[in-house]
């Protein structure tokens, strides 16, 4: 990634994570390769597959309209090249059969939310401004933080902090959710990050701040995060080509659980307990792992993309 290209995407406000170590890792073949992008986003690392690859053709997926009309102006560049679909990750296959593609070459899905999304408040995500709670990525879409907190039983949750955003005091929180929408309906960020930092011990005393896993927990319920991308995992193993790729971006440990048990369950050749003299799983090996461990970012990201801290890259190649 030259300065150039770092100076386009701060123009739009998102800056790639992990540029150089998707463009050596995902894009190694050369030719009219066909790209799947099911997170375009910016389409900060979809312009770096098309300018490393200029015969290349791309599928943008993306459930924020307003980041694919970004896309469209930022891939440009690449004129017909560019295809672009608003839809959810987990529909990439049918998206693909869309365009009449049956098999892809590579994919890539960098999860989470964009620094736009992050920075408007009027999108709910950021604890830190004040806005509604709101943290759709499809603003199309029904569900809402706000709906979730004054609608859900104490059970849903008591269970969505606890796994979600590994919550130490997760009773007490849903119990005060539901204390105060008694009184008030739950409607802006401020008063929940407020309520958030008033419970002490919610969250151990050196992890992430209270209200950033309060609101974590409430993004992957509100847009159904965890299933959305079992599901994207599951659909592209089986659309990539043989020496297809597929590279996947997490951001936290929830994410990246599910990326690192399904690509190792999908490289092992049998699933049979051990100890069984013959195999009787009947589950075939189809993929080979590219990162054994994921790739972190190096000191100099960090330093100057302070998204990169946590991200976690994994790739596996399909046999
Ligand atoms: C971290 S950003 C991607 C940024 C992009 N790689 C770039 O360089 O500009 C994640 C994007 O994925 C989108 N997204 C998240 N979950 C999605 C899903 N299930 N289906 C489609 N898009 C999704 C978000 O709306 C957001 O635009």
């Amino acid at each position: 990634m030259n300065e150039n290209d770092i100076q386009e995407n701060q123009k739009f406000g998102h800056v790639p994570v992990l540029p150089r170590e998707v463009e050596d890792l995902l894009v190694v073949k050369t030719g009219p390769v066909k790209v799947i992008d099911g997170t375009v986003g910016y389409g900060g690392h979809s312009s770096l597959i098309m300018k490393k690859n200029v015969e290349a053709v791309l599928l943008g997926i993306d459930r924020d309209g307003e980041a694919l009309a970004a896309a469209e102006k930022i891939l440009s560049f690449a004129g017909n090249r560019v295809h672009l679909a608003k839809d959810s990750f987990s529909n990439l296959a049918a998206c693909a059969a869309g365009l009449g593609w049956h098999s892809v070459d590579a994919i890539l899905l960098d999860l989470g939310v964009s620094s736009p999304q992050i920075d408007d408040p009027r999108r709910g995500f950021s604890y830190r401004l004040d806005g509604p709670l709101d943290m759709r990525m499809d603003v199309q879409s029904r569900e809402t933080a706000s709906r979730i907190l004054n609608t859900y039983p104490y059970e849903d949750l008591e269970r969505i902090f606890r796994e979600y955003g590994e919550i130490r005091k997760s009773r007490t929180l849903a119990d005060e959710i539901i204390r105060r929408r008694k009184q008030k309906e739950w409607m802006y960020t401020a008063e929940l990050a407020e309520l958030c930092d008033s419970i002490p011990g919610i969250v151990r005393r050196h992890g992430p701040p209270a209200p950033s896993l309060c609101f974590q927990a409430l993004r992957i319920e509100v847009n159904r995060e965890l299933e959305e991308l079992k599901k994207a995992l599951e659909e592209g193993v089986k659309l990539l080509a043989p020496g297809g790729r597929m590279a996947v971006i997490s951001f936290h440990s929830l994410e990246d659980r599910i990326v690192k048990q399904y690509f190792s369950m999908m490289a092992r050749y049998c699933l049979c307990p051990p100890g069984l003299p013959v195999c009787i799983c009947g589950h075939r090996q189809s993929l080979k792992l590219i990162t054994r461990k994921p790739v972190v970012a190096s000191e100099e990201e960090r330093r100057t993309n302070r998204r990169a801290a946590p991200a976690k890259l994994r790739v596996a190649e399909k046999l």
